[in-house]
C-alpha cells in the first residue's frame, strides 16, 4: 500500500487519532525542523510520525551519535515505519505519547533536546493534551524546544499554559495549511 493510501485508510478508520487525510508536505517538514540545531542535539523525541515524513528528514540531519525516540500509536503506521526504516539511532515505540518519561528511562536516557510533535492535539480531551505537554516539558533540557504543527489555534491556550515562550508561524503550502508552534522551556 502506498503511504498516501495508508493515510486515507487510517484517516477514515481513526479520524480523531490520525487527524489528517494525507502526509505533511516537504515545506511543512522544513518549517518544523528549521529551528532544530542538529549539530548539538543528542536526543530528539518525535510524537506521531505517521508515514515518516519528518522522521526520515530528522534521521538525514541528525548526528551519528544522537538518538531519536519515535512514538506511534497506530499499528499500520508503526508496522510501515518498522519495515521501512533501519537505523540504529532510531528507537521506534508502539505506544502512546503520554509515556515519554517511561521510555526515555527504559532506554537509559535522561532528557531530550527537542520534542517534534504532529499529534492532532486539538482532537484530544483537554486532560490528555495537558498530560502530553507536561510530560514533554518535564523531559526537555533547559532551553529545549517543543515544536508542534496544528491546523488551528485551538490548542494555543494549552501550549501557552505549559511553556514560557510560544512562537507561532503559518505555512500556507500544505494541505490543509498549518500553524507551527515553537515552544521553549525556560527555567
Ligand atoms: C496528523 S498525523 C501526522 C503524521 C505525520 N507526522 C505527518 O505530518 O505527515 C498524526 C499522527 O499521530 C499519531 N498519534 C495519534 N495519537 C497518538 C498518541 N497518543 N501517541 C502516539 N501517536 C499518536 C497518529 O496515529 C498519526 O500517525
Amino acid at each position: 500500500m502506498t503511504t498516501q493510501k495508508s493515510f486515507i485508510k487510517n484517516f477514515w478508520q481513526e479520524k480523531k487519532m490520525v487527524g489528517a487525510m494525507s502526509p505533511s508536505s516537504k515545506f511543512l517538514a522544513q518549517k518544523m525542523l528549521k529551528n532544530v540545531d542538529f549539530k548539538k542535539a543528542k536526543v530528539i523525541v518525535e510524537l506521531g510520525p505517521g508515514t515518516g515524513v519528518f522522521t526520515k528528514k530528522i534521521l538525514q540531519k541528525m548526528a551519528p551519535d544522537a538518538k531519536l525516540l519515535v512514538f506511534e500509536l497506530n499499528t499500520d503506521f508503526y508496522n510501515l515505519l518498522n519495515a521501512e526504516i533501519q537505523d540504529k539511532r532510531m528507537i521506534l515505540i508502539h505506544d502512546s505519547a503520554e509515556k515519554i518519561t517511561e521510555y526515555l528511562h527504559k532506554n537509559d536516557l535522561l532528557n531530550a533536546d527537542y520534542v517534534i510533535s504532529s499529534l492532532p492535539l486539538a482532537n484530544f480531551p483537554a486532560k490528555l493534551q495537558e498530560t502530553i505537554l507536561k510530560e514533554s516539558y518535564s523531559i526537555l533540557k533547559n532551553a529545549g524546544k517543543y515544536i508542534q504543527f496544528q491546523y488551528s489555534l485551538l490548542s494555543k491556550k494549552h501550549l501557552e499554559k505549559q511553556f514560557q515562550t510560544v512562537h507561532i508561524s503559518f505555512t500556507p503550502i500544505n494541505f490543509p495549511p498549518a500553524f507551527v508552534y515553537t515552544c521553549v522551556k525556560e527555567k
